[in-house]
């Protein structure tokens, strides 16, 4: 259990730590209506953030398998009276319980993706995220490069932008934005990539 700064508990390393959300989020180009989700949100900053300093009105969901991430948004929900926020506690890969066929307009999954490599749940991830996008809905996934580096996952849990978009395009996904030039500066260049997808 990690205790980032907000301290929220999170299952796994908070992003807060090392990543610039105002540089994740403004990737997303919201228009501040769509329903958006945190997808595997740990600590919820990057939906913090959205609601907060964007200034969000449409409908944020929160989504995290980890208990206590979700009873920390509660209490967060709760003590600020946010009502455009939902927090769901599920296993994304079995299914997000009370949210409806293409109800969601921007997905975001920060350094989440690669633990569905690890436990061989891709193609199941990849299919609640196509079931819950709209028609003109995106997810946006960013991960850590797929690099033999120390910081971050294992490299055989890391995927690279072109496996990625295979795999969502076995599933009629499409690739249509790719950032390989964001995240942390590390020895090497920058850390990460983000990658969006739409339906077909
Ligand atoms: C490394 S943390 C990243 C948290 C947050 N997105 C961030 O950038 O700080 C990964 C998060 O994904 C969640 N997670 C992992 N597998 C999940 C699954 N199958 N369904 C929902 N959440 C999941 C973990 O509980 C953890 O909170």
């Amino acid at each position: 259990m990690v205790m980032p700064e907000n301290g929220h508990r999170t299952h796994g390393f908070s992003s807060a730590f090392f990543l610039d959300s105002d540089e994740i989020i403004q990737e997303l180009n919201l228009k501040g209506n769509e329903t958006v989700m945190d997808a595997g949100c740990g600590d919820g900053h990057n939906a913090i953030k959205i609601i907060e300093n964007y200034n969000h009105k449409g409908t944020v969901y929160t989504v995290d398998v980890y208990c206590a991430s979700i009873e920390d948004m509660e209490k967060y929900k709760r003590e600020n009276n946010i009502e455009n926020l939902i927090n769901i506690e599920a296993d994304i890969t079995e299914g997000i319980p009370g949210v409806g066929d293409e109800s969601v307009g921007v997905i975001l999954m920060v350094n989440v993706f690669h633990g569905f490599k690890a436990s061989r749940r891709q193609d199941e991830a990849v299919l609640e995220l196509k079931r819950i996008i709209n028609n003109d809905g995106k997810i946006a996934i960013m991960d850590y490069k797929a690099w033999d580096v120390p910081k971050g996952p294992p490299t055989q849990m890391r995927s690279s932008p072109e496996e990625l978009e295979s795999l969502f395009n076995s599933h009629g996904l499409k690739m249509t934005y790719l950032n390989e030039e964001i995240g942390e500066d590390i020895p090497e260049g920058k850390s990460h990539f983000l990658i969006m997808f739409e339906k077909e």
